[in-house]
């Protein structure tokens, strides 16, 4: 059997990644590491809880006396574990260097001791290229991270392929877009909007919500992974985007129509600090591998609001959960007003 270690894999990529790589690899044996800190969600993981190659260990990647051993035994790890909203960075960054940086480097340093390690996913974001403003990002582009959340995962990104220069761990780095589609925490743009949509909530779109975003269905994300662990080259980084940029405002239009609610529920609030302009990926190098994005947007944005409409025992306990609802207070409470205000 293959010993695969997936740090994060309660989250939104993360379980959908372990779910993925049970199907597609009969001889992989999974352990997923994680905290469950607020946007863990062990039930993300509950149909597997009698899998016969799935177990899961509640534990912290900063912790190297659970993390360690886990790593030193695997032969592939993947690495989804993080702080992974910008908007939480902003009021807390400490536990985004925290996590995404010191507990990457806990799980790089177990991988030197690693005597099966074939391969270590680091899985990076779009986001540490920073804004910008025309074409797209290439991977030799300059890192130009513009917020907390991004700047932690370049560090993070740079520190797995300094592990990889200096110490030879196999490490190969996803850089992906926006991704969207079932599990997705409600902090976020798309599941935020739909589940307030389906409550007759306002959508609280930030400044004048003509910032584009890439999106990518989490399933294209979960095959790019596994295809870079057989063919990505170590030490590098691939650019992973879905190809469907849009701005906010009309990605808001068009999660209304999927749900009959009208425009008047936008409710335009005061930007997100720092806020990046746009992103995009040139996945030009990914693809000379034989990966193509396989969900297109629109079917795959109706697929995901579909998901929320039938999943309302899932997100509910979130979203009514009082750690949620003093959260969006503090985020939303105070911005309520018009951006020109
Ligand atoms: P998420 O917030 O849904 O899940 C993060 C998971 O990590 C949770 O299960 C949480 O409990 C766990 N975790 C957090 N801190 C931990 C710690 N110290 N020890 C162990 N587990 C811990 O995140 P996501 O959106 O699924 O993102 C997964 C990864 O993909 C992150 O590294 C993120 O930076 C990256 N990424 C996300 C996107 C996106 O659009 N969501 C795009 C590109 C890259
Ligand atoms: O680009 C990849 C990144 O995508 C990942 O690395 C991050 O982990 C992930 O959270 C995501 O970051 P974004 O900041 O792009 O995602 P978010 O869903 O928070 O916001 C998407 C866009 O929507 C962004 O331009 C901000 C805007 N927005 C977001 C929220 C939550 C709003 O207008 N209103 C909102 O309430």
């Amino acid at each position: 059997m293959v010993e695969v270690v997936v740090t994060g894999g309660a989250g939104f990529i993360g379980s959908n990644f372990v779910h993925h790589a049970l199907d597609a690899h009969a001889d992989w044996r999974i352990t997923t590491l994680d905290a469950l800190t607020y946007a863990g969600r062990r039930e993300n993981l509950a149909d597997l809880d009698d899998h016969p190659r799935h177990r899961f260990v509640h534990g912290d990647i900063t912790d190297a006396a659970v993390a360690g051993p886990l790593v030193k035994g695997a032969e592939i790890v993947v690495h989804f574990a993080a702080e992974t909203h910008v908007d939480r960075s902003l009021e807390s960054a400490g536990a985004f260097v925290q996590t995404d940086v010191f507990g990457t480097f806990v799980l790089l340093h177990a991988a030197r001791e690693a005597p099966d390690l074939r391969c270590f996913v680091q899985v990076s974001t779009d986001e540490v290229y920073g804004s910008v403003a025309q074409g797209s990002s290439r991977e030799t582009d300059e890192l130009r991270p513009r917020n907390p959340y991004a700047a932690s995962k370049a560090a993070a990104d740079r520190l797995a392929y300094s592990y990889w220069a200096t110490h030879g761990v196999p490490v190969v780095i996803t850089r992906a877009s926006n991704n969207y589609g079932p599990r997705q925490h409600p902090e976020k743009l798309i599941p935020l909007f739909v589940t307030n949509a389906i409550g007759q909530r306002p959508l609280p779109l930030y400044g004048d919500g003509l910032h584009v975003r890439d999106w990518l269905h989490v399933d294209d994300h979960c095959r790019a992974i596994d295809l870079l662990i057989e063919r990505g080259s170590r030490g590098d980084a691939y650019n992973v985007g879905g190809g469907n940029t849009t701005t906010n405002l009309d990605l808001t239009h068009r999660i209304l129509r999927a749900l009959d609610r009208p425009a008047s529920l936008i409710a335009p609030v005061a930007d997100r600090p720092g806020h990046d302009r746009r992103y995009a990926l040139d996945t030009a190098k990914l693809r000379a591998l034989g990966w193509e994005p396989r969900t297109a947007f629109e079917a795959g944005l109706t697929a995901t609001v579909d998901w929320y409409v039938r999943n309302e025992a899932w997100w509910r306990p979130i979203t009514e959960g009082s750690p949620h609802r003093v959260y969006y207070e503090r985020q939303y409470g105070r911005r309520e007003r018009p951006a020109s205000a």
